[in-house]
């Protein structure tokens, strides 16, 4: 799988990325200094198979794929569907899994079903937009907030909010509900367009060894 150039790799920090390098592991590519907890350092090397390594927050995953400056990128879908970049959509890496979900409290569902012009918050204004106007056919008003969106509804700043829910425990302890779902999510691998063609055959045969590893 060794060439003659980097392949770069931009993982969302977190969860995501740990169980990506855990992946990895398992088909035998390694970072050993990138699991120190205390290290400082922003980029990995593993020189034998001449990969690097980095880890950023999860919507600037895409960006770094766009631009060339990743070739590789693991990141969630909902972040993928959201930041809507110029990448590859590889491989679903299976874990990460939750669902994209339309939230609020039990009386909200009386406002959805009657199509009234509500306030919807959420950290992904597109995918939501898409749903209510695409799909619903409804209009809403958009509210874009940048994280602990279950506090919309319970402080009257939205009457619904579009969010991830995984173990459905943040809704449950706020006195919130699923009131529709959107999608369902996981983890993905994306890839630049221009290295899919320039690496083609180290890029295609890592995808074939995730992929067998994934059925196992
Ligand atoms: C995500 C999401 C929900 C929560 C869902 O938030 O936005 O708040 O996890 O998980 P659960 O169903 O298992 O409770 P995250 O922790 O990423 O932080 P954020 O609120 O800052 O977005």
């Amino acid at each position: 799988m060794e060439g003659n150039r980097y392949l770069t790799f931009a993982l969302g920090k977190g969860r995501l990325a740990r169980k990506a390098l855990e992946l990895f592991e398992s088909i035998g590519i390694t970072c050993e200094e990138m699991k120190d907890p205390d290290t400082r350092k922003l980029i990995f090397v593993n020189e034998e198979k001449k990969m690097r390594f980095f880890l950023s927050k999860g919507p600037d995953v895409p960006t770094y794929v766009e631009y060339g400056a990743a070739d590789i990128g693991i990141v969630g879908e909902d972040t993928i569907r959201e930041e809507n970049r110029k990448i590859h959509e590889v491989l679903d890496l299976g874990f990460g899994k939750c669902r994209m979900c339309v939230c609020g409290p039990s009386q909200a569902r009386e406002l959805l079903q009657r199509r009234e012009l509500i306030r919807v918050a959420s950290k992904y204004p597109r995918i939501a937009k898409d749903y209510f106007y695409n799909k619903k056919h409804q209009t809403v008003e958009m509210i874009k907030l940048n994280g602990s969106i279950e506090l919309a509804p319970i402080v009257g700043l939205a009457e619904v909010i579009v969010d991830i829910v995984e173990t459905g425990s943040t809704l449950r302890e706020n006195g919130l509900e699923v009131l529709e779902e959107v999608c369902p999510l996981s983890a993905r691998m994306v890839v630049n367009p221009v290295s899919m063609k320039m690496e083609h055959a180290r890029i295609t045969q890592l995808i074939m060894m995730l992929r067998e590893e994934l059925k196992k």
